[in-house]
């Protein structure tokens, strides 16, 4: 049964990938509409909608930066965790040897950009070189990056591919990371030791909340695929006790106690640390088919109380941002102070909110674009602040090299004060603090490819042509490979010997997808992992025992 599945959907890759490559005839596209007319959620007349058919030239260009990215990372480093473009060399996360870090996030943008060179060298490294029997001395591997980059990865691969190759190493991986659930509340240990299976409490017993809840998509399909509930239950029952831990704002701080489950005195945050647990509630609510309502009643708490404590607007540009609390005296759990920081790891709730009005927000059927009373009122909320968000996001593109920083300050300053935010800590032109840099970072890009696929309006495609642009001119090195800016308000730019291999998974992903056909992917067939890894949505075999 399940192989039967698999190679169903592997069909239906190859049916859409030659959908894609042959016929890019743009008349059968559908039909758009333009009623979502509130002056507030404005997305442009008729002028600026195109069809969601492929911009082959565009698309196109995506895919040689992806093969300019790779090539480089094979001359130099193939089979290495991690990639440094400047000194041509990798490294790995444990002195034993890699995991296949770089190589397995990568596979399956490979796969739908149709790189079948590329592919069959990265799949015989995988079946000839793959091992995770490695011993990572003191904290080398995080149990929430090697989910969602490797774990992830391989899943992915396998509904692409149906090779049963990747679901061998999917099984072997996820058996060496149980033991990382075994703690008193059933949050995860930060990290584990692969080759002796052993986890690794931190000292002070602490998980980020992002990281205890963004592995669930990925046990969860490992589950459905191998028909084995321990997976399901092991990821299952870390949302149970998040749920336990509520606080009256509806909002979770980004750090839990892993002995007795509950949220440690910590800041409230979208972005490092906290981001994922919001956008996994929503997509775990999708994976399976919208069967399970306990993830969609906590989706809907949650975006109330975000709207309630969170959404801000500037005092000039009347840009949206999403603040920061930070927890004040002995009455932490619920008083808070007000932090006009943004990273730009929030970005991506700007595309979740539209995705999450369209699905957990619609009334019934939802157009392209939307129109206003198909969705609920919350539903219409959403959007709204999806579409703003977007827009403030893009205006953290406003530098001298069109990317945006690390972290912005949304308040003016007196060097910018046109911009109506700052980066801490730099002035244009240097010096520049951390919160300057650009880090190959996918989050404005998923967002826009989310806008793109729900509106079908052409701004969102030139937006991404922008900053597609902008890591063409200040990212891409001559000697190969692309690496972080260290201050995106001086150029020429300076920078870091580092290419992210989520640069290879999410960014270029997303730019391809967001210049190939809707038939790539379609939204309602698949939810993305948070390191942009497809998983299909599916009605579980396995009975849940988180409900309502
Ligand atoms: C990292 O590990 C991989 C796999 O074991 C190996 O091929 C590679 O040479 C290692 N890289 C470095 C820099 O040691
Ligand atoms: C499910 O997986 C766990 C962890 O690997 C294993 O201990 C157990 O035997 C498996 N159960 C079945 C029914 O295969």
């Amino acid at each position: 049964m399940r192989r039967r599945t698999i190679q169903y959907i592997g069909l239906l890759f190859i049916v859409a990938v030659v959908t894609h490559l042959y016929f890019l005839s743009p008349s059968d596209s559908p039909r758009l509409d333009s009623e979502w007319n509130d002056d507030n959620y404005e997305l442009g007349g008729s002028e600026s909608q195109a069809s969601l058919t492929a911009d082959v030239h565009r698309r196109d260009a995506v895919v040689a930066a992806f093969q300019y990215a790779w090539s480089a990372y094979e001359r130099d480093a193939m089979g290495s965790d991690e990639y440094h473009p400047i000194s041509h060399r990798g490294t790995n996360l444990s002195t034993s040897g890699g995991i296949g870090y770089t190589v397995v996030d990568a596979i399956d943008t490979m796969l739908l950009m149709g790189l079948h060179q590329e592919y069959s060298r990265a799949s015989n490294w995988v079946r000839n070189h793959l091992s995770f029997d490695r011993d990572g001395q003191s904290r080398c591997f995080n149990t929430f990056e090697t989910t969602i980059r490797v774990l992830g990865g391989l899943l992915s691969a396998l509904h692409l591919t149906s090779d049963d190759m990747y679901l061998r190493h999917a099984v072997d991986l996820a058996d060496r990371m149980l033991p990382a659930f075994d703690t008193p509340s059933g949050l995860p240990m930060t990290s584990v030791n692969l080759k002796t299976s052993v986890g690794i409490q931190d000292p002070g017993n602490h998980i980020s909340t992002a990281e205890a809840t963004t592995l669930q998509l990925e046990f969860r399909d490992l589950a459905q695929l191998t028909k084995n509930d321990t997976y399901w239950y092991k990821a299952e029952k870390v949302m149970a006790v998040v749920k336990a831990a509520h606080l009256p704002s509806n909002l979770a701080p980004i750090s839990m106690n892993a002995n007795d489950g509950s949220f440690s005195h910590s800041e409230i945050r979208l972005g490092s640390r906290g981001d994922s647990y919001y956008e996994y509630l929503l997509k775990q609510w999708l994976q399976t088919d919208r069967t399970e309502p306990v993830y969609l009643k906590m989706y809907e708490d949650t975006m109330l109380g975000i709207h309630n404590h969170l959404v801000q607007t500037t005092p000039t540009r009347k840009l949206t941002y999403i603040a920061e609390l930070f927890p004040k005296g002995a009455d932490w759990r619920t008083t808070w102070d007000l932090n006009h920081k943004q990273d730009h790891l929030v970005c991506f709730l700007a595309g979740s909110l539209m995705l999450g009005a369209t699905t957990a927000g619609s009334r019934g059927a939802v157009s392209v674009p939307p129109k206003m009373d198909e969705l609920t009122r919350s539903g219409q909320r959403d959007w709204k602040t999806g579409v703003e968000l977007l827009e403030g996001c893009m205006a953290t593109h406003e530098t001298a090299t069109g990317l945006s920083p690390e972290i912005v300050q949304f308040q003016p300053s007196a060097d910018q004060p046109e911009r109506d935010w700052y980066i801490k800590g730099s002035r244009p032109g240097g010096p520049a603090s951390y919160d300057a840099r650009y880090m190959l970072r996918p989050e404005t890009v998923e967002s826009l490819f989310l806008a793109w696929r729900l509106t079908g309006n052409k701004r969102y495609r030139d937006y991404s042509w922008g900053i597609f642009q902008a890591i063409e001119k200040h990212c891409r090195l001559e000697s190969g490979g692309y690496a972080t800016v260290l201050d995106v308000d001086t150029v020429p730019v300076r920078h870091d010997d580092k290419q992210e291999t989520f640069y290879l998974s999410e960014t270029l992903k997303y730019l391809f997808l967001t210049f190939a056909d809707e038939s790539v992917l379609p939204l309602d067939g698949y939810v993305f992992n948070t390191e942009a890894h497809p998983l299909p949505v599916f009605r579980p075999s396995i009975q849940p025992m988180f409900t309502l």
